[in-house]
């Protein structure tokens, strides 16, 4: 620690001789590989940073969440630019609202954050598919995040789009943005593509110019370093507390002999997978750390500083044993709650902060308002099977063999497969997805009646009995692409044949479709109908849709959706997306809904697809605080 110290005070002294005879008006971000420091403005600088990242937070809140990060003495943001949010169909880029980037930006130089910007084009997060677009693997054989001649011609669309927009933002031009990263832990990727690098390289140059300081992350070993690392990309690493900061530092050092001390990922907590533990970092052993670093005069970017929500279907997913799909939750643990509030880790982190540099004067903006509304009772509207004219009303698309989501064109949520039993099947009979070509859960009816379900890599087989001619319904659910590793030609869908007995069934009719378009337009409410008959019959079993209102009470705060006794769906509030719920996995027990997506006048509308069985009691809580920690249950 002693010694640590000792660089800063040289670096300090340094700055004296250098910048003494300096005159300049220019705005300035550079290396000082001479120093071991970053100069701003030609003065030595360091930024103690924290993620946000805006695709996680409805724009409502960017402004409250940026404020509270630079109450809690942060210099700077560090953010990821999701390529599939803002070109979710090929060659059609959406920058409004809730992705505007620009906006979000603006905001953060008005609050007095600077921007270390990441565009990736991958950029892992978690996100679904490492924030690369689906629909890059309509090219079957595309060889992703390498010099494959279809992934850098739609990577430079992109960055064409992208690119220009950033260049103002530069802290040269005007703006905010110190530093822009390059591709992401490349170095943990197989391909180890230097062509690659190269390319993005000489896009990141002629569109940003040659002054702006391009950087890339990885992991702390030297494989990564290799693989990651490019002559004219500054080398940073990220490790989070249980790695030895000198070490890890050192290891920078093999790469970057001189410059700034950069941990692009310092972990203030961890992200959690249906059916695993709830994961958490102890706020003290954050705080120590990042003592330890900023002593050794290290620049550190807390990776989440706040986490927000996987929202609709954003969510990524590993796959290292078997396929773990990420919870909607992406609270992370970090210093500021997924609804933004404060927290004992944050106090300890600006207690820390303050040690090495000042930080605003007054106090921590409090935690906002969280209701409590209590019961709303929901009604069955009806079972997916029986709403095909609503959800897909072009009609079934007919092949012998099932296609995959990318085939049909939609990327994101669910899909019916439908065809007919070829034979009597009076004993119980497997059907098989004999290649785990489930991707990812697939629930199974015959004439309507749920009949059970498969799910990729766990459960390939299960029985079924029906006449000749049944129908047989297989809806799909794509559970969100894998974001890191080998494995992200991440198809969805049937992606081989299902096995009956001995037969391979075929000729299907497979049906896009439309679910949040339709309830963003309205349904089933649009339909006229208040309330909605519930069919004694088949109340419980097998994928289907329920309703209710929240009615208004004059408050539209924030609060937390628990959905007790129901096994696993999607639910919307008011036509947006609030995500996944799967309390019968876990940990995740309830979901996060922004208090002004709520109307204090006007009645709520709630809308559930329950995907395996709602219970008897057909309620939905809204709770004053979240549970995001119940131990792993019942299936
Ligand atoms: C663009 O994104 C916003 C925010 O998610 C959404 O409300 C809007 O409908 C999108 N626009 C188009 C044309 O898809
Ligand atoms: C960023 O904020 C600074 C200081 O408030 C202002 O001078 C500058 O014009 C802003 N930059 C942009 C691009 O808006
Ligand atoms: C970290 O490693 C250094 C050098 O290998 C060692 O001297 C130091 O004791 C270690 N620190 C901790 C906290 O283990
Ligand atoms: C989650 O709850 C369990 C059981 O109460 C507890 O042991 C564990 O520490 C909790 N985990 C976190 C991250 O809070
Ligand atoms: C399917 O049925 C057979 C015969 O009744 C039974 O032995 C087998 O355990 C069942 N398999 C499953 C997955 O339910």
């Amino acid at each position: 620690m002693a010694a640590g110290f000792k660089l800063l005070v040289s670096v300090n002294i340094a700055f004296l001789t250098v910048c003494g005879n300096l005159v300049s008006g220019q705005r300035s971000f550079s290396i000082d590989y001479k120093n071991n420091c970053f100069l701003r403005d030609e003065k030595p600088f360091r930024y103690i940073s924290g993620s946000i990242h805006y695709s996680r937070i409805p724009q409502y809140y960017w402004q409250d969440r940026l404020v509270k990060m630079y109450m809690a003495g942060l210099n700077a943001i560090q953010v990821y630019v999701p390529w599939n949010f803002h070109e979710t169909v090929q060659g059609v880029y959406n920058f409004t609202s809730d992705r505007d980037l620009d906006r979000f930006l603006d905001l953060a130089n008005k609050t007095g954050l600077l921007v270390i910007l990441r565009p990736g084009p991958y950029i892992c997060a978690e996100w679904e598919m490492g924030g690369l677009p689906a629909w890059l693997l309509q090219k079957p054989n595309i060889i992703l995040r390498s010099a494959d001649t279809d992934y850098l011609q739609a990577v430079s669309n992109w960055f064409g789009v992208l690119l220009p927009k950033i260049k103002p933002w530069l802290y040269i031009n005007g703006g905010n943005v110190i530093t822009v990263q390059v591709e992401n832990e490349y170095g943990s990727y197989f391909a180890c593509d230097y062509d690659y690098l190269r390319h993005l390289r000489a896009l990141f140059r002629s569109f940003l110019g040659d002054a702006v300081v391009l950087f890339t992350t990885d992991g702390n070993t030297d494989k990564e370093l290799a693989c990651g690392t490019l002559e004219g990309l500054y080398a940073t690493v990220d490790f989070g507390t249980n790695d030895n900061v000198t070490e890890a530092f050192r290891r920078q050092r093999r790469f970057e002999p001189r410059g700034p001390l950069v941990n692009s990922e310092f972990y203030t907590g961890w992200l959690d997978h249906w059916g695993d533990r709830h994961a958490g970092v102890d706020a003290l052993k954050v705080s120590r750390v990042l003592g330890e670093m900023l002593t050794a005069g290290a620049n550190v970017n807390m990776y989440m500083f706040e986490g927000g929500t996987n929202f609709g279907y954003w969510n990524g997913a590993d796959h290292d044993t078997r396929f773990r799909s990420v919870v909607t939750s992406y609270d992370y643990d970090a210093p500021l709650s997924e609804a933004g509030d404060p927290t004992e880790k944050l106090l300890a982190i600006r207690d820390v902060i303050k040690q090495f540099q000042d930080i605003p004067l007054g106090p921590m903006p409090p935690a906002t308002p969280k209701f409590a509304y209590g019961f709303v009772k929901l009604t069955k509207v009806g079972d997916i099977s029986s709403l095909l004219n609503t959800f897909s009303p072009l009609g079934p698309v007919e092949s012998p063999y099932p296609l995959m989501f990318e085939e049909m064109k939609q990327y994101y949520g669910f899909m019916l497969y439908r065809t007919t039993l070829p034979r009597d099947l009076s004993q119980p009979t497997p059907l098989i997805s004999p290649l785990n070509g489930i991707h990812d859960r697939a629930y199974v009816s015959v004439n309507g009646v749920f009949r059970g379900l498969l799910e990729r890599d766990t459960v390939l087989v299960m029985n079924i009995t029906g006449q000749q001619g049944d129908t047989v319904d297989v809806l799909i659910e794509n559970m969100g692409r894998v974001n890191f590793g080998s494995k992200i030609n991440d198809y969805k869908g049937l992606l081989s044949n299902l096995i009956l007995g001995a037969d391979v069934l075929t000729g299907w009719r497979i049906y896009s479709l439309d679910i949040d378009g339709v309830i963003a337009a309205g349904w089933p409410h649009s339909e006229g109908a208040e309330s909605f008959p519930t069919p004694q019959d088949q109340l419980t079993r097998g994928p289907a849709f329920y309703t209710g209102t929240l009615q208004p009470n004059g408050i539209a705060w924030d609060t937390f959706l628990k959905l007790e006794d129901w096994v696993k769906g999607q639910v919307w509030i008011n036509g947006m997306n609030l995500g996944r719920y799967w309390p019968a996995r876990g940990p995740q027990q309830t979901l996060y809904v922004p208090g002004p997506l709520l109307s204090a006048t006007m009645p709520n509308i709630i809308t559930v697809l329950e995907l395996e069985g709602a219970p008897a009691h057909l309620r939905a809580l809204f709770m004053g605080q979240p549970q995001l920690n119940a131990t792993a249950g019942k299936s």
